[in-house]
């Protein structure tokens, strides 16, 4: 290379310096600090680092490209072409030298820190940026007159081009370092890892020559009720397959506080529980590999979000303390570990394990993670996320100050202690509407887009049935029963002569309301009970309570959002949790779902490193409210038992029906709140 240096423009970053010619591409590259990937270093077998360039006149970055402003096609790329085909006007950036002033773009596909857009529903990206890697290298071959050890000459080859210094090698990495370098004559690709601490990076795996293959990694969301996992590619982030299982410690116990005291009561209770979740979790991580094809080899990462509960008995430490106040947590901080520790020996035998950091508690890393997807500390306004499932997290807070607290809520919302109740799978009633006039109802089942009344509905549903009603289904249930006057606002069913409707069947002392009854032809009777609507109080009570907690100690009467959040959240109708009084009132336009976002969070954990840092530094800032001991929590439980409300207002809701169904009752002159309810116009809630 001689002195003379030309303009290079990278693009769509703007970086831009003078670059002496001669220069490969991906070498000015990393001078300008653009992000331009390379997993083989430069030697022209990754294609990686493919970009293109621009020709002709640039007037915005007042430069004109001249045809030879990069170095000719060369052999490697020629080779790489005839083998695997080059897009038309792509170079390889470890190949093509500078020559004269050149604009380049970077495709998506060339950048390491690539942003993904995650789902429609938010438009949020995720950075890729994930704790493991893969290394080219190219190692010395051994020498009798300069003994050094493979494992040392290969990290002299990772520093030298890499900069990667005193890796630790994982013993399953030793045990396979030498076969690799010598079956690959001395060049291999090596998985490394990154501790986004500071400490050592670890040498995971090793692979022959060039490895052609993908890393992947497991996002784990561990309930109470349901475990689920992603498997994720860790190039992309995509989810390649998803799958959950029921609990299995669910038979110690429906709820956190019954798992806790069978640890209490059985010696050895919490490492029988421990062994339980830790078998159903490594199960579910060769689900996925046998429905990919993905060797369970190549997934080498995998980050857990969990309540506190869960998380100590999956890390194998007794829950006692999280059962009695002060609810000391055995650690708050985020914990890298063996994946192999706790159930995941399925998968490479050196991954990590991640699991994020826990709020307090009774906070868990399931709440941290839900922070993390929705970002409160970063929000404008008033922003209220209530993450709902067997216990509820909930957060509120803006970029000022962010307070969280959960709320025992119990199975109810999942489906669990309802009569027909069953979890979200083909066939359970998901939306329910009831016609106000003639009290009939519709509903939608998983697995059809069809309504119950319309052509087609029993065609549709005739492999999967309808075989009861998850929770989303229970929720709208119960809320359009409100709205259509089969239920008063403390929560009672009518009988038929008080609702005008032969629906409204009696149930023992008490009345049910039917919604399917295929009993004629060997099918369920599907009905709305007392017995469920108290199990629905009881959790809807439980979230409104733990959310206006967190109100009074911001000393706010309103919230301007709502995210609703869950595995089931994304299926919640904003109306209907606001006519049952789940959530406070708001503008229905400002209340959204946000799918499972602890979910979301701990695969944004899983694609990028940084976002560890960022979490861990965040909960350090989120202020603690405890439920347990807070005797206002009791206070607003027993106010908000009404349905939707005691006392509080709901200015957004339409007027509901005023009636009343304990003994004498029937239809009442005056609101459940004792004064008459503004009658609105053109609500945006009322019914076409
Ligand atoms: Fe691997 Fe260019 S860096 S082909």
């Amino acid at each position: 290379m001689g002195d003379k240096t030309a303009l290079v423009i990278f693009t769509p970053s703007g970086k831009r310096g003078n670059i002496p010619v001669g220069t490969p591409v991906l070498s000015a590259a990393r001078q300008l600090g653009v992000d331009l990937d390379s997993v083989c270093g430069g030697r022209g077998i990754c294609s990686k680092c493919q970009v293109t360039p621009g020709f002709g006149k640039f007037p915005k970055h007042g430069v004109t490209v001249a045809k030879g402003a990069l170095s000719g096609w060369n052999a490697v790329e020629a080779r790489y072409d005839e083998k695997r085909g080059l897009k038309e006007g792509r170079r390889l950036g470890c190949q093509a030298c500078i020559q004269g002033d050149v604009v380049i773009d970077v495709p998506p596909g060339s950048q390491v820190h690539r942003q993904v857009v995650r789902k429609a529903a938010t438009r949020r990206q995720i950075t890729m940026d994930p704790a493991t890697q893969l290394r080219y290298v190219e190692v010395r071959e051994p020498d009798m007159h300069e003994p050094t050890g493979d494992l040392q000459r290969l990290c002299e080859a990772l520093k030298r081009d890499w900069d990667i210094s005193d890796p630790e090698a994982s013993p399953a990495f030793l045990a396979s370092l030498q076969h690799a370098l010598r079956d690959g004559g001395w060049k291999a690709t090596v998985a490394v890892w990154r501790d986004h601490r500071g400490g050592a990076p670890v040498l995971l795996d090793i692979w022959p020559g060039f490895f052609e293959g993908r890393l992947h990694g497991l996002a784990i969301d561990l309930g109470s009720t349901t475990i689920s996992a992603h498997l994720c590619d860790l190039r992309d982030g995509q989810v390649l397959a998803s799958s959950g299982v029921m609990n299995p410690q669910i038979r110690f116990g429906e709820d956190l506080m019954s798992r806790v005291s069978y640890a209490m009561m059985n010696p050895g209770g919490d490492a029988e529980m421990t062994r339980e979740v830790r078998e159903a979790i490594g199960q579910l991580a060769i689900e996925l590999s046998d429905e990919t094809d993905i060797p369970l080899r190549q997934i080498v990462e995998a980050v857990v979000v969990c309540n506190p509960v869960m998380h100590h008995l999956l890390l194998g430490i007794d829950p006692v303390e999280l059962g009695q106040a002060p609810f000391a947590l055995a650690t708050s901080n985020a914990v890298n570990t063996h994946a192999a520790d706790f159930g995941l020996a399925s998968i490479n035998p050196s991954a990590n394990a991640y699991v994020l950091p826990c709020i307090a508690g009774h906070v868990g890393a399931d709440c941290a993670a839900v922070a993390l997807s929705e970002e409160p500390y970063k929000s404008e306004d008033l922003i209220l996320i209530c993450d709902v499932g067997t216990n509820a997290e909930i957060l509120l807070g803006s970029k000022d100050r962010v307070l969280a607290c959960s709320s025992p809520t119990g199975p109810a919302f999942e489906g669990a202690q309802i009569s027909s109740g069953q979890r979200a799978a083909p066939g359970a009633i998901e939306r329910v509407e009831i016609d106000p006039m003639t009290k009939k109802p519709r509903f939608q089942v998983i697995g059809s887009d069809l309504w119950s009344d319309e052509a087609g509905f029993a065609e549709a549903t005739a492999v999967t049935g309808v075989t009861g009603i998850c929770g989303s289904g229970i929720i709208e249930a119960v809320a359009e029963m409100r709205m259509a006057g089969l239920l008063d606002a403390s929560g009672l069913i009518g009988s038929a002569e008080q609702t005008g409707s032969g629906l409204c069947v009696p149930d023992g002392r008490t009345h049910a309301y039917v919604i399917w009854d295929a009993r004629d032809d060997g099918g369920p009777l599907i009905a709305v009970t007392q017995g469920d609507i108290r199990a629905i109080q009881l959790a809807k009570s439980a979230l409104y309570a733990g959310a206006r907690l967190l109100m009074d100690e911001l000393e706010v009467e309103r919230v301007d959002r709502i995210a609703l959040a869950g595995a089931f959240g994304s299926h919640i109708s904003p109306r209907h949790a606001m006519v049952l009084g789940m959530i406070p009132d708001c503008d229905p336009a400002k209340v959204r779902s946000v799918g499972n976002a602890a979910g979301t969070g701990a695969r944004i954990a899983l694609c990028d490193i940084s976002a560890r840092a960022r979490i861990e530094a965040e909960v350090l800032r989120v202020q603690k409210v405890e439920t347990a001991i807070e005797p206002r929590f009791q206070e607003h439980f027993v106010a908000a038992n009404a349905i939707p409300h005691a006392s509080d207002l709901f200015p957004h809701l339409p007027e509901l029906p005023d009636v009343s169904f304990n003994a004498g009752g029937g239809r009442s002159a005056d609101s459940p709140t004792g004064r008459r309810r503004r009658r609105r116009t053109q609500d945006p809630l009322l019914r076409p």
